[in-house]
């Protein structure tokens, strides 16, 4: 990635969108089928959001093996990039959406806390936490902006033990535990490799919301 901060502002990515069509960052699904199956029940309606979707097709190939009464929306900070993907999918109100929003600032989108089942990312954390500068001691803005999210996402999903937060990336595992344990947090982290991947090794993070927890931010 470039040495600057560009992959956290949003006129580099609403000038990318003008350009491209499709990427997937990091994986392709066929990659994660195998694991998202193990970890996303298909047996009832679930309610997922899908933030710093971009022009991936993540979401799009979910929704074949989902219950099908379920409901997605995705979400990304590039208007140029949400109004491009509806034009060319579609959506239906209730069941397929998109949606301008800024992942570090959930609590301001349209949904009430603990309306979600499951929220996903791929490479949109990594956005934020690309120039960490030392990767032990990530930045102030960097360790805020992730905070920022995590705590919105605790508070958008169910306050149930099913409840998930699914982060596919390629930050280290020493790197992103590290970085989400210094800071206070409702979750409980396991990791997974995904296996057979091409280049770097890339993970599978799997924030629990802790028991107890109420859907406040703290
Ligand atoms: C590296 S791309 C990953 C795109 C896609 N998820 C994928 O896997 O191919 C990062 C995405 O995060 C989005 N993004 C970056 N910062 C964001 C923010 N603060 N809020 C919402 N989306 C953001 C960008 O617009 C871009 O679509």
């Amino acid at each position: 990635m470039k040495p600057d901060d560009e992959y956290k502002d949003v006129e580099y990515w609403n000038a990318r969108f003008l350009q491209e069509e499709s990427y997937d960052w990091l994986v392709a699904f066929e990659d994660i089928e195998c694991l998202l199956r193990k970890y996303v029940p298909i047996d009832r309606p679930l309610r997922i959001l899908h933030i710093g979707c971009g022009n991936s097709t993540l979401s799009i190939q979910l929704k074949h093996f989902l219950h099908p009464e379920s409901y997605i929306c995705n979400q990304d900070f590039s208007e140029v990039l949400i109004n491009k993907m509806r034009a060319t999918y579609g959506e239906e109100t209730g069941r397929f959406e998109w949606m301008v929003g800024d992942m570090t600032d959930l609590a301001s989108s349209a949904f009430p806390p603990a309306s979600f089942d499951i929220v996903i990312e791929k490479a949109a954390l990594d956005a934020l936490t690309v120039h960490t500068g030392d990767p032990w001691n990530p930045r102030e803005e960097v360790r805020e902006d992730v905070a920022k999210v995590m705590r919105g996402v605790a508070m958008l999903l169910r306050n149930d033990c099913e409840s998930l937060f699914l982060s596919i990336s390629f930050h280290q595992k020493h790197f992103r535990l590290k970085l989400l344990d210094d800071m206070e947090i409702n979750f409980q982290i396991t990791v997974q490799d995904i296996p057979h991947t091409k280049s770097l090794p890339h993970f599978l993070y799997i924030c629990e919301k802790k028991k107890h927890q109420g859907t406040s931010a703290n």
